[in-house]
């Protein structure tokens, strides 16, 4: 039975607390959580649909595409680019922003998304999700450009993901704490069912993708050795590990009971910083990690922080329950 506060409701009355709001970031909120429910009845259909397999195609990234990346990232496109509330948008799937069309009106925000991350697990039925992170337009210009979309983590007006799991969950911040939503698809609505998600600052959980593991930097190595020995180790405990490969549930697990992420800087392609990507993976996550108390670094600096260079930059993410983040940051300092 779902009764209770709608997303919806939530966001309006959010919009209601700040003086002078235009409701333009409501309607923009409502295109989103609509694109996320097309996505989750694509995805949740799979076979049915014919939605599973590769597109045949691959990204700016040189990644090949799924069907399934490619549906996402239209559909995104679609639930938002006729309503007025951007000035362009950006996607993992697309090499160049992408303008409003002519045709409509423009807003004053900039959208970035990941529409469906941790493509890998769609033809095994894993958790994959899609990932969107919202910027202010520069006011006073007509168009808006690339340049425009570099801005720091910290700039965020909002950020938030959909994980197409077990249960359809929408999580958001727009800087005031954290909030999750499950989808009813009886009914068709989100209903806030995690109010002020909190990040536990201590865990007994890593994960990362220990294939990688003899390209690693020393600090993440002997951090990885420490909790490996466990009870016997320096660390005094044991720890456990899990890897899903797609961040959006990784991230949603250290939400609600704590733990570490990290896919971190290391020397397998010395062309890339890192793998997963600063303007729509790495920002919105860590805006939603750092408002739940947790913490998001490269292992260097604060992953919020860093000017951008590129819409497709890549960036070591080490980021969850406080006091581990902050003992690989250490790692870090003492080993550099
Ligand atoms: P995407 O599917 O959007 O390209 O992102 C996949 C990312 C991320 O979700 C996950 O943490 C990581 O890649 C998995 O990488 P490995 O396959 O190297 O484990
Ligand atoms: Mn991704
Ligand atoms: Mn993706």
């Amino acid at each position: 039975m779902s009764s209770g506060i709608t997303i919806t409701q939530f966001i309006i009355e959010e919009q209601r607390r700040i003086p002078g709001a235009s409701g333009e970031f409501t309607l923009l909120l409502n295109d989103l959580v609509s694109a996320t429910k097309v996505i989750a009845n694509a995805v949740n259909k799979g076979a049915l649909a014919g939605v599973l397999g590769a597109a045949g195609s691959s990204n700016v990234q040189g990644e090949d595409q799924k069907k399934l990346d490619v549906i996402s990232n239209d559909v995104m496109i679609e639930s938002t680019n006729w309503s007025g509330h951007l000035a362009a948008m950006a996607s993992e799937e697309m090499d160049e922003i992408l303008p409003i069309p002519a045709e409509y009106p423009k807003g004053k925000y900039l959208l970035l998304f990941d529409p469906l991350d941790g493509s890998s697990n769609i033809d095994v039925n894993i958790s994959v999700g899609t990932i969107f992170s919202i910027l202010k337009a520069p006011e006073g210009k007509s168009a808006a450009t690339t340049e425009d979309f570099l801005q720091p983590g910290t700039q965020q007006v909002c950020a938030g993901y959909a994980l197409y799991g077990p249960s359809t969950m929408l999580v958001i911040t727009s800087g005031h704490g954290v909030n999750g939503f499950t989808l009813d698809r009886n009914v068709g609505e989100y209903y806030l069912t995690h109010p002020n998600m909190q990040v536990p600052d201590d865990t007994q959980e890593f994960a990362i993708n220990a294939s990688n593991a003899r390209f690693w930097e020393a600090p993440v190595k002997r951090y990885v050795d420490e909790c490996l020995a466990g009870k016997e180790g320096p660390r005094a405990k044991d720890f456990n590990m899990r890897w899903v490969a797609s961040m959006v549930a990784e991230v949603h697990r250290i939400l609600t009971r704590g733990g570490i992420f990290m896919y971190p800087r290391d020397t397998k392609d010395p062309s890339k910083a890192g793998k997963l990507r600063l303007m729509y993976e790495a920002n919105p996550m860590s805006f939603i990690v750092e408002q739940a108390g947790g913490v998001c670094s490269t292992g260097r600096e604060r992953i919020m922080t860093l000017p951008p260079s590129g819409l497709h930059q890549r960036v070591p993410v080490i980021l969850g329950s406080k006091n581990e983040v902050d003992k690989v940051v250490q790692y870090h300092k003492d080993m550099d």
